[in-house]
Order: structure tokens, then sequence, then C-alpha cells
């Protein structure tokens, strides 16, 4: 997933608001970065491997540009390098490019039969080609675009400037996304509203299949079916601020001592409003990748416990190619924080064909998932920056513990209303508790334990290896350090193997009914030399005192605690990767979001 932006405007500041742009898109990938602009007529590329820093160091700001287009990568084809980032050139076409070419070997084979040389190794080069022929093919650059989408498969955001027309810039869109920025006397394209935010909140909204030719002061757009149409404009309501990291070092940090606000903003949203009702369902089918995956895990439990309806958890990317059981009665719940995920929004379109209703879980207002799902509830979580996710993880469990709870609160079993009962007396209470919990120097006690081990195990049941599965996934991905997530009956049936002097364990244990298990898988692993790290409810007897450290939290309503058990996760998890002077916000390979399969 990589990160484009072009603008086109009168006031000589293409690079400005490219350089930008390209650093609030820094989060969809940073392995290399380039733009192209045109100055006294000359089209200039410059490219460089790494951040947008490095490429801001080769960029002479002196010169004056009304046009541009710029990209930051996250690597698909060819190894990040100076040779494979963008913009790339072929013949009179330059463009910039989010997503895969699915057939990008077999128009590359065409291409060279017709003296076509290929300097890198992406699949843009070849799109860049295949604009290149097809513009010589028809002296248009419109019909070009036309039989381009006709050739070619994938997924792809597009902006291009021709060397016979430098004064416009061409955008084309298909499964990834890309928006067109409205200003005065200047247009901008862009993977995403924030990335133009500083200088405008207006955009249009481009759809798969359609394509738009903008000058400084005229948007020419057109359908899939290539007809000139007209779309609405419209203006996006975070503020440029909410991008900055405040008082923090990381805004993974910030993100993360936000979530108590984040909470009460949902509760303030939700309780009492209608909401969508997954009661008439006979199953629920639940596709989501990574953090969303696992939020969705925990929604399972959460809903069939208080709901009796059967919940499948299915990653979006095996749900796609798996045989499926659903139909009409059917609900397919697709979570997603950036709504691009490719692997969601494909396994969306597919339940959609099976007359399935789909409702979605998503941050990101207007997303390609929130537009393309039948109805869908917004976590409201904010714009979140850092790659690894936090609030938006911890807003995707509370929107499905909010669903679990409207099912719940109509049931005409009495003990499940009991359950229920301190629910909304627990949840105003919430945010205070996570600041409480969020404000323990013990994180940084563990983080000295772990930050130097080469392998760490997370173990829990039901519902705590849901937790375990994030906590591992949030060390993994912004420490480097490996780890695994096991249901802690689990582990004895061979990788405890693993299990050597000080090799760190990490039980989570906050049901009761459960809790004497876990406990003794822990004392199985001390045992064996483990290092044995506890996070149990207050409610919870952990017996003697065999633990090397343990952090309680409080007991909330079972529909809740998952929102406040992540916390000392996330803590621990940056504290470790703050240890280690990892890059917190932008982890090596990683990209905010998936939009490639
Ligand atoms: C989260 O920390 C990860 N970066 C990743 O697993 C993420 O949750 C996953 O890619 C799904 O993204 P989405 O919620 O935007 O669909």
């Amino acid at each position: 997933m990589c990160g484009i932006v072009g603008y086109i405007g009168k006031n000589n500041k293409a690079l400005e608001v490219l350089i930008s742009g390209l650093q609030q898109l820094e989060y969809r990938g940073y392995d290399s970065a380039g733009i192209a602009y045109i100055d006294n007529e000359k089209l200039n590329i410059i490219r460089s491997k790494g951040k947008i820093a490095n490429l801001e160091k080769i960029i002479n700001f002196d010169d004056k540009s009304n046009i541009g287009i710029g990209h930051t990568r996250w690597a698909t084809h060819g190894e990040p390098s100076e040779l494979n980032a963008h913009p790339h050139k072929c013949g009179k076409i330059t463009i910039v490019h989010n997503g895969i070419i699915e057939n990008y070997e077999e128009l590359k084979n065409e291409l060279l039969k017709y003296g076509y040389e290929f300097k890198s190794d992406t699949d843009t080069e070849v799109a860049c080609a295949l604009l290149d022929f097809l513009y010589n093919q028809e002296n248009d650059i419109l019909s070009a675009i036309k039989i381009f989408k006709e050739k070619v498969q994938g997924a792809y955001a597009i902006n291009l400037i021709c060397d016979d027309d430098f004064d416009c810039i061409y955008a084309i869109k298909k499964n990834s996304p890309l928006i067109i920025g409205v200003g005065e006397n200047e247009n901008f394209v862009a993977s995403d509203v924030p990335a133009i935010l500083n200088y405008t909140n207006k955009y249009i909204q481009l759809d798969d299949g359609e394509f738009a030719k903008i000058t400084s002061d005229s948007i020419i757009l057109y359908n899939k079916n290539n007809e000139l149409v007209k779309k609405d404009i419209k203006e996006f309501h975070e503020k440029a601020e909410d991008m900055e990291k405040g008082n923090y070092d990381y805004y993974m940090e910030k993100e993360i001592h936000e979530q108590p606000e984040v909470i009460r903003k949902m509760t303030n949203e939700y309780i009492g409003s209608d909401m969508p009702d997954i009661s008439n369902y006979k199953k629920i089918v639940i596709v989501a990748c990574g953090s969303a995956m696992h939020a969705g895990l925990i929604g399972k439990n959460l809903i069939e416990e208080y709901s009796n309806i059967p919940v499948e958890v299915d990653i979006a990317s095996e749900f796609r190619y798996g045989k499926l059981f659903i139909d009409k009665d059917t609900l397919v719940i697709a979570i997603s924080q950036s709504g691009e995920t490719a692997d969601t929004l494909e396994a969306v379109k597919i339940a959609k064909s099976k007359g399935c209703d789909t409702l979605g879980i998503v941050n990101a207002y207007g997303s390609s998932i929130a537009r393309e799902v039948s109805n869908v509830c917004y976590t409201k979580a904010g714009r979140e920056i850092a790659v690894a996710t936090t609030k938006a993880y911890s807003a995707q469990v509370t929107l499905l513990s909010f669903l679990a709870y409207n099912v719940a609160k109509t049931s005409k079993n009495k003990e499940d209303l009991c359950k229920i009962s301190s629910f909304l007396s627990d949840l105003n209470k919430l945010p205070i508790i996570m600041d409480s919990i969020l404000d323990n120097s013990l994180y940084k006690e563990i983080a000295n334990i772990l930050y130097d081990k080469n392998h760490i195990f997370f173990i829990g049941r039901g519902i705590d290896y849901a937790l375990c599965m994030e906590g591992s996934l949030k060390l993994k991905e912004i420490s480097y350090i490996h780890s695994e997530a096991y249901p802690a009956g689990e582990l004895k049936h061979g990788t405890i193997s693993l299990i050597d002097n000080g090799t760190p364990v990490i039980g989570i244990v906050t049901d009761e009914k459960i809790a004497s298990k876990t406990i003794s898988n822990l004392k199985e692993v001390k045992a064996r030399g483990a290092n044995a790290i506890c996070i149990a409810t207050d409610n919870i007897n952990l017996g003697e005192d065999f633990y090397d450290k343990k952090i309680i939290i409080p007991k909330v309503n079972p529909m809740l605690e998952p929102i406040i058990t992540i916390l000392p996760l996330q803590k621990i998890a940056f504290e470790v990767a703050k240890l280690k002077d990892c890059p917190i916000d932008q982890p090596k390979n990683l990209a905010k979001s998936v939009t490639v399969e």
C-alpha cells in the first residue's frame, strides 16, 4: 500500500504540497519515495530510497512549480531502491501508482515486442509503458486511459502527467483509494483526504473504474462506462491538528492514551441510539485481518455468550478462497480500521454476491469498505496514525460489545439479564478505570525483562486467548521480538518444549470460571524455568505468589473487560519497543493500510 499525491495550481507551491502530502501519507508505506514536477516547462523527477526525509534532502525547494505528483512506497514488486521508486516515466507518460497490476508480466512481454525497455522490477513501470504505448496509438490520453482500463487487471490508483500537456493531471482509480481535493484555483489528488487537509477539506471520492482530467480550475470526471459524470463535493470533518503528536513522542503512545476518550465518545454516540439489530440472523460471520480479526474473536465470544447466535471468525484472505456456508440468513460483519484492506473489501463483495446482509465496523469515513457494505457503524476513534493499531482496535471491540449488549438486553432469560445488569454503570466508569490502568510504572519494569529476549509467549483461555493474540501481534510488529499466543491448555501439547530458563510467558486471567486452569498452566511453565508474568482481574484468587510479575486490573462487566485488559499489553509492547529504540510509529516492512492482496 503506497501513498500518492498530486497538485495543480497557480501559486508555485507544488513542491510544498507534494512533500507535506507525502509526509501525511508515509503511514501507507515508507521504503522509498519520489516526486515529479514541472519547472519552466521541464519535467523533473527526483526519487530516493528510504523515508521522505531522504527525498527532502535532494530536492531544490527554490524551484517554482505549479504541477507535480508524488509517491511514498511500500514495495510489492522489486526491492526498495531508487530505481524501483516512483514516479516512473516511459516515453511521454509519467505516473505514480498505488496497487498491484496482476497481469503485468503478460503486458510486459507484449510491450517488449514493441521495443519498450524496462529499468525497474516494478509492475508500475509496465503500467506506465502501456499508457505511453496506448497514447502513441490513440494520440489522445483519455482514449488511452479507456483502453488501459480494459487491458489491466488488478488494483490501481494512478496520478499521471503527459509531456504534451503540462496544464493538467489525470487520475485513474480501481480497487485502490483515490480522492480529488477541491481548492481555490488549485486542485489536488491523493490516496486520502488527510494528505491535503492543510489545503482543503473539500473532496470528490473516485469510485472503481472512474478517471478524471484535472486542471487548476477544472475537474472533468468520467464514470466506469467512460461517460462524463458529475459527483458531489464532500467535506472531511476531522481537523489537521488531530494529526499531531501533542505532548507525546510517538503517535502510538498518544493513541493508547486517547482510548478512554474514544470509549467516552462511543458511549455518547451509540448507547441509547439505534444500532443495527444482529439478533435476526441464523449465523454471523466476521471477516477481518490482523488486529481487526483479533477484535472479531472477542466479538465472537461476546455475541455467542449473550445472544446464542453462532459466530464464525474468518481471516478475510482465507474467507475469499474457502467453501462458504453463507446465505441470506447470514450476517457478514467486516471489521476494518482503514476501510481499505483489500482482502476484507473483497470478502464483503463475495458476501453480498451470496445474498448476505453486510455490516461494516469501520474507522475511516467514506472508505471503500464503508461504502461497499449495506450498513456501517463507525468506530469514531479519530484518525489513527501509528501503523500498529491501538485505539481503533479498542473501538472495534467496544462496538462489538455494544452490539452484543443490545441483543442481551432483549433477552427474556433472567440469568442473561442479570449478567448485563452492571453493563451501563461499568461502561460509564470505564474511561476513569482505563486512565488508572494506563498510569502504571510496572510496564517499564516488565519491558526491562522482555526487551532482550528472543521468544516470548502469551497464554490465555477463551476471550483471554483472543487478547493474547492481539498482545502478541503488538509486541511483534513494533519491537520485532518473536512471540506467539497460545490457548493456555495447548502449550503443553508441544510448544512447551521451547520454554527455557528465563523464557517470558505472559498469562491473562480474567474469567473466574476457568482461572484455576490458566494458573496451573502458568505454574507448569514456571516449573520449567519460565519468567511468569500474570495479568489478572482483582476478583481472581491467584494463590501463592509464584509469579515474577503480576498486573492486577479491576473486574468490570465481562462484556467490557477486554477493553481494559488489552491496555497493559499495549503499554508493555510500547515500552519494549521504546527500550529497543525501534521506529514505533512506522515499523519496518509494515504499512497502515494493506490495500493489496
Ligand atoms: C494492526 O496493528 C496491524 N497493523 C494490522 O494487523 C491491521 O490490523 C490489519 O492490517 C487490518 O487493517 P484494517 O483494520 O485497516 O483492515
